[in-house]
């Protein structure tokens, strides 16, 4: 049985023609699948019907094989911008999806730390997020996803407005902190050498449809050496000719 299992999706707006249209993906628990295409093809309405936000017209979305028909506690979700509450510290920022349920215990601040401190952030636990910088602010959006140890995350371009090299650290933060978990995860990004990097298996997305299905094979750790290498950077044209591809 797959952990997720997209099956046959349809999704339309009123009076327009299907934004996904007849999607089938299947993720083992674990893996991290990225989803890559050009803007407007239907990312992030594939990731809100994935993640329960939208109902498909037909077809279904099936997590560990029950009908998903709201999100719940075992979903995490992380959008483009890091939309943390100025107003709340950055530890209550990281407990917000445990606040939304209940009061929080000792056992949940003390995951939020943990969080906090495997993403270099232990020193700012009781700063408000103005007084961080967009790459921190991103980070603790992050512990806040996965505050609630989701078997499932979901992320939108989470990184698109990061520099390069932040940027890379923080894959590099989610790639440890997911593995270790053993987290599944669904990442939309336009970035094709982000996808490569993170990806188990890419989906190449376009008007609604997945037209490729790429796994990426990769020998040894992830190291940011890697993507200096002839086999990475195989992939990344392998995916680059597959979005071309479909927009020539
Ligand atoms: N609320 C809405 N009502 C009508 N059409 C919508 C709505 N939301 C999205 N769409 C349309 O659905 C299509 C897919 O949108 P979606 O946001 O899923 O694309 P995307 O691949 O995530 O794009 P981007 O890379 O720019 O984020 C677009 O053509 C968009 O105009
Ligand atoms: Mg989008």
């Amino acid at each position: 049985m797959s952990f997720l299992a997209i099956e046959q999706v349809v999704f339309t707006y009123p009076g327009r023609p299907p934004v996904v249209d007849g999607i089938d993906w299947r993720m083992p628990a674990g893996e991290i699948h990225c989803l890559v295409g050009r803007s407007g093809c239907g990312k992030t309405t594939l990731l809100q019907l994935a993640a329960g936000l939208l109902r498909p017209q037909s077809g279904r979305v099936l997590l560990r094989g029950q009908e998903l028909l709201a999100p719940g506690p075992q979903l995490g979700f992380m959008f483009q911008a890091p939309t943390l509450l100025d107003w709340q510290r950055v530890i209550d920022n990281v407990l917000l999806p445990v606040s939304l349920q209940r009061r929080p215990g000792a056992g949940d601040v003390e995951r939020a730390r943990a969080l906090l401190d495997q993403l270099g952030l232990a020193a700012h636990a009781q700063h408000y997020p103005r007084h961080l910088s967009g790459g921190q602010q991103s980070r603790v959006a992050l512990a806040r996803a996965l505050v609630l140890e989701p078997a499932l995350l979901l992320l939108d371009e989470p990184f698109a407005a990061l520099d390069a090299i932040t940027r890379a650290e923080l894959q590099d933060d989610l790639l440890h902190t997911c593995r270790q978990r053993g987290t599944t995860v669904l990442f939309v990004t336009h970035d094709i050498n982000e996808a490569v990097y993170l990806g188990d298996r890419i989906a190449v997305m376009h008007a609604g449809r997945i037209v490729d299905d790429i796994r990426i094979d990769l020998p040894g750790p992830h190291v940011q050496a890697m993507r200096d290498e002839a086999p990475f950077n195989r992939y990344c044209a392998q995916v680059r000719k597959s979005m071309d591809g479909v927009a020539a």
